[in-house]
């Protein structure tokens, strides 16, 4: 019995939550589990043409017969979950999985998000409050769902935490120089009212508990239940290797671990018997700020844009576009350990031609097969490519390997080769039936 982690490779977006959803039910997995992260996350997963875009919940969801746990990895806005899990109800009645919410993981206040929307634009972040509220993970002044045990807790965190953080958002305010309009944008007075936070935070995070659908305790003990009673666990990475805190291209990247060490300390469970899968896109997108050697300002760009329909699922924002670069794609096998690729989004590049793929990075006369994650080296290579001829057919009706065009079968043939891992999954469309298990 195998545990799987799928994790993204790239920049993020590479399709995710299509292949947890897709793989939840083939392979018969007990749980999803999200280790990292908040609600910076888009997952989107469309099912007979209809689609639905996850930030905090697991992308299990949709699975009744499944149970969705959020780790203590992830930092939860209450007021987004109980808004995702209220719409997806719409939706979907009450048809869909258990939520299980580690009492560990720490909660997005709204002076987390009020800092990220001052400071976070040299990094186009998602302005979601996920740095600050990470960075007081670290400095041991979070806010916990285990601070909601007795009001008076409760009560006085808030209170510890506005006094401090009132503070700090004046001094950003005057450092950063931040213009009265800009200011009065932010709508402090009301959005740092303390007996608005209390009364609020309290209420949401009460109609969360109170929810039948809904536990909030401790997930390693869960998981490892799981475990032991040969139940698999899937574990879904938002964001990806290259946004990792640790292994990305800082400072340009998010403030968790979404690669695989991230699946220990995000649950408190060490998954014996792992396998992970690392989901590529076959092109690459990025979408903020930080260089990206691949990227395409040319009509090709702008055809993967509109055809991969390259648009934030969280925030809407054009996602910058380039070819695959394998560099990537080495550097995530190395750092998560991947036994296997999926490989999405291979029907966006019909009838591009010539295809091209950067093998390599040329620093003065020397060819160097190995990502440079430092973004001053990174900014400065020459990328060398290899072309490809492209192929014209509408794939996306495809279900098997062998009928892929024979210039589309070359493409996938020399990525495996060339990374080292079988490509396992193919995505060739949006939609959960959309795929070719390889
Ligand atoms: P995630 O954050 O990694 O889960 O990815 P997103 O959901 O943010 O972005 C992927 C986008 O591509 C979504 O709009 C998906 O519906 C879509 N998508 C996923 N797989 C495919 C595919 O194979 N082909 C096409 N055309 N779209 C896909
Ligand atoms: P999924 O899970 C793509 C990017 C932001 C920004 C940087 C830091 O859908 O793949 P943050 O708000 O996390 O502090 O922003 O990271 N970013 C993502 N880009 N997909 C995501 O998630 C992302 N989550 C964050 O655009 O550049
Ligand atoms: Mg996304």
């Amino acid at each position: 019995m195998k545990h799987l982690a799928i994790i993204g490779t790239q920049w993020g977006d590479e399709g995710k939550g299509k292949i947890t959803d897709l793989l939840v039910e083939k392979e018969g997995f007990k749980a999803v589990v999200r280790y990292q992260g908040g609600n910076n996350a888009g997952h989107t997963v469309v099912v007979g043409g209809k689609k639905h875009a996850f930030h905090l919940l697991p992308s299990g969801i949709l699975h009744s017969n499944k149970v969705c746990v959020i780790g203590n990895g992830v930092i939860v806005n209450p007021e987004v979950l109980a808004k995702e899990i209220k719409d997806l109800t719409l939706r979907v009645g009450k048809k869909h999985a258990q939520l299980f919410i580690s009492e560990k993981a720490h909660l997005i206040m709204p002076w987390h998000i009020v800092r990220d929307n001052i400071g976070g634009g040299k990094i186009g972040t998602t302005g979601r409050g996920i740095g600050p509220t990470y960075t007081e993970a670290i400095a041991r002044r979070g806010i916990r769902f285990y601070d909601f045990k007795d009001k008076k807790r409760f009560i006085k965190r808030v209170k510890e935490e506005l006094v401090w953080n009132k503070k700090l958002i004046k001094l950003m305010l005057d450092s950063y120089d931040i213009p009265k309009a800009n200011r009065d944008k932010l709508k402090l007075r009301t959005v740092l009212n303390e007996q608005r936070i209390i009364n609020r935070y309290w209420l949401l995070v009460k109609k969360l508990k109170d929810n039948p659908l809904i536990e909030v305790g401790d997930v390693g003990l869960l998981l490892d239940k799981y475990d032991q009673s040969k139940n698999k666990i899937l574990f879904e990475g938002a964001q990806a290797t290259l946004l990792d805190i640790a292994h990305g291209t800082y400072p340009f990247v998010t403030s968790s671990s979404p690669t695989l060490g991230g699946v220990y300390t995000g649950t408190g469970f060490r998954p014996r018997d792992l396998e992970v899968i690392g989901v590529a896109k076959a092109y690459t997108t990025r979408v903020g700020e930080g260089p990206f050697p691949t990227e395409l300002f040319d009509k090709v760009g702008d055809q993967l844009r509109r055809v991969g329909n390259e648009f934030g699922t969280t925030t809407g924002r054009p996602r910058r576009c380039g070819w695959l670069d394998l560099t990537i794609l080495h550097y995530a096998k190395v750092i998560n350990g991947l036994d296997g690729i999926a490989l999405t989004k291979l029907d966006v590049l019909s009838g591009i031609n010539p295809l091209k793929i950067a093998i390599a990075y040329q620093i003065g006369s020397k060819k160097n097969k190995n990502f440079l994650p430092d973004t001053e080296d990174l900014s400065k290579v020459k990328v060398v490519y290899k072309e490809f001829p492209g192929w014209e057919e509408n794939i996306c009706n495809v279900r098997k390997f062998s009928e892929l065009p024979i210039n589309c079968r070359k493409y996938v043939n020399f990525i495996e080769l060339e990374v080292g891992v079988p490509v396992k999954v193919i995505s060739n469309g949006p939609d959960r039936k959309e795929h070719i298990l390889k």
